[in-house]
């Protein structure tokens, strides 16, 4: 395969080991065609914002064919693109747009379910002695009559992970009934996916975001769980075995590397792992498997030193055992916003500069560069298939899905000239990047100040770091990998009085009116963080 792609600032090779990416929910990015959604025209039209942000590369939550059970994560064609969003020639155009901008896009890839509106659960649920049947989690219909399915497993939307068709058989569904999952031990699923990759790649798509790359496989005897997954939890452990990380699972993405590594320029992939026990999703990132594997402790941390240091510490442990770079994630689009989470704008931004100076890749999702806080959606407007299946228990994810506010004083803050598909709430032009571009104090200058800083300076995201805490204090020492000069320090305050910590040199503070340093010493405010040399 042949790639003609002129890289204007490309750093470090491979690009992806320290890449910061920035996941864009399409729907809620920026509208192009004045109907409420976003799409991909108008992503296109974003692109220099994102080049002006300064990441490296785009994920695009995804974009095909849908029966809009689960926001996109239940596909119908995996080749076509939903018209909502536009067409396939839309995406090769924001490719070489990106290209051109010397930004790399990533799709997202669904490969442990489709929607119930495939045409193969379509062909399953008609016929099921069917080729198509064969390569979907079908049970037989209870001989007794009765309705006792075939197992304990749980879905994680809440519920049983079995439904029912009309003629009485079972079948499995991790999330929602409108999403089956794939039997990964027939060959045909597994040839029609690397059928699906080569489609986008052969577009000039750069590489993708797996969807429940720690699934896929489930126990083939259909044993029960050994226990009940809570969302609460860190991620998925022994309680889990028999529908989570199962060795096979690895084959899959020893093939899905080859594949990738099979072009001029390799493609990239980064998986969903959510696994508590980070040395196993460790396991996902080895050398000839995917290229990132997110690990969500990080994500899941409450505003609490103890906690973020020793996450930290673990996860870069976990990652250099396997000789993988750490993906650090603060936010995405299945979690509340961290403004609300931790509490203040304030915190976030000093999360977000603890997490840029680390070692490894950075993903940003859309909106946290503009410090937006979770929405509180009115319930008539939610989608969210976890609020519904909750019975409301669960908020679901709605609030972090809102669309973009871009100009102030245009409608719907520049997301679309018509009423937007959420409502953005009252307060949300406030936000908008045309307010925070000209602020040299505002959380988007933040973002363009730590990435810039982190391009430049070679101990920042791709040093070595060690991660100690002191209290309510986190520090990370960080050097540069070859030795090169200039060691710097990260220091964050997560509690609530002041402190003083060692500092030759201020770099970057993650709120205005830090005090530069005195005699070697700084004064850091409650929820500050700073990059300092020593
Ligand atoms: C992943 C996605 C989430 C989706 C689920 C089912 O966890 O991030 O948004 O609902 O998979 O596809
Ligand atoms: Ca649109």
């Amino acid at each position: 395969m042949q790639d003609t792609r002129p890289f204007e600032h490309v750093t470090r090779d491979p690009w992806w080991r320290d890449a910061v990416v920035y996941q864009v929910y399409l729907r809620s990015f920026a509208d192009g065609n004045g109907d409420g959604i976003g799409d991909f025209p108008g992503l296109r039209a974003r692109l220099p914002y994102l080049a002006e942000l300064g990441v490296d590369a785009v994920w695009v939550t995804p974009h095909y064919v849908s029966g809009g059970a689960d926001g996109g994560y239940d596909v119908v064609d995996f080749t076509a693109v939903d018209p909502d969003y536009g067409t396939v020639e839309d995406v090769r155009g924001l490719v070489e747009d990106a290209h051109a901008l010397g930004l790399r896009v990533l799709l997202d890839i669904v490969p442990n379910h489709t929607s119930d509106q495939h045409p193969w659960f379509q062909r399953a649920l008609a016929d099921p002695d069917s080729p198509e049947a064969a390569r979907y989690h079908f049970r037989p219909a209870n001989e007794d009559g009765g309705d006792e399915p075939p197992n304990n497993w749980q879905s994680m939307f809440g519920g049983p992970a079995w439904s029912r068709t009309p003629d009485g058989r079972w079948y499995l569904h991790l999330f929602t009934p409108q999403q089956p999952d794939l039997d990964w031990r027939n060959p045909e699923v597994v040839a029609d996916f690397d059928r699906t990759l080569r489609f986008w790649f052969d577009l000039g798509v750069d590489g993708f975001r797996v969807d429940v790359a720690y699934g896929l496989f489930k126990d083939p005897a259909y044993r029960d769980n050994p226990g009940i997954y809570s969302p609460t939890l860190f991620g998925h452990g022994p309680e889990q075995a028999m529908t989570t990380n199962q060795p096979e699972v690895h084959d899959i993405w020893r093939r899905w590397r080859a594949l990738c590594d099979s072009y001029a320029e390799p493609r990239m992939l980064v998986g969903e792992v959510s696994l508590a026990d980070l040395s196993e999703v460790g396991r996902y990132a080895r050398p000839d498997e995917l290229h990132h594997a997110f690990q969500f402790r990080l994500l899941k941390s409450d505003w609490d030193a103890a906690s973020f240091a020793d996450t930290i510490a673990e996860a870069l442990t976990a990652f250099d055992a396997v000789g993988a770079p750490a993906p650090w994630v603060l936010g995405n689009h299945d979690k509340a916003r961290q403004v609300t989470r931790y509490g203040s704008v304030r915190r976030a931004r000093a999360a977000a500069l603890l997490m840029l100076a680390l070692p490894g890749s950075a993903y940003l999702y859309a909106g946290e560069e503009l410090g937006l806080p979770e929405a509180d959606v009115p319930v008539a407007s939610r989608r969210d298939p976890i609020f519904f299946r909750s019975g409301g228990k669960r908020a679901g994810r709605d609030g972090c899905r809102i669309p973009m506010p871009w100009e102030a004083s245009r409608p719907n803050a520049g997301f679309s000239a018509a009423t937007p598909w959420l409502p953005q709430p009252a307060g949300w032009p406030g936000h908008a990047v045309d307010r925070q571009e000209s602020d040299p104090d505002s959380t988007f200058t933040l973002y363009q100040q730590a990435l810039m800083a982190r391009r430049l300076h070679p101990a920042l995201g791709s040093g070595r770091a060690s991660v100690t805490r002191h209290g309510d204090v986190v520090r990370v020492d960080l050097v540069a990998r070859d030795g090169e000069p200039g060691p710097v320090t990260c220091w964050v305050n997560m509690g609530s009085a002041p402190v003083t910590v060692a500092a030759r040199t201020l770099l970057l503070a993650s709120s205005p009116g830090v005090p530069g340093p005195v005699d070697g010493r700084l004064t850091l405010a409650a929820d500050t963080a700073v990059w300092v040399s020593r």
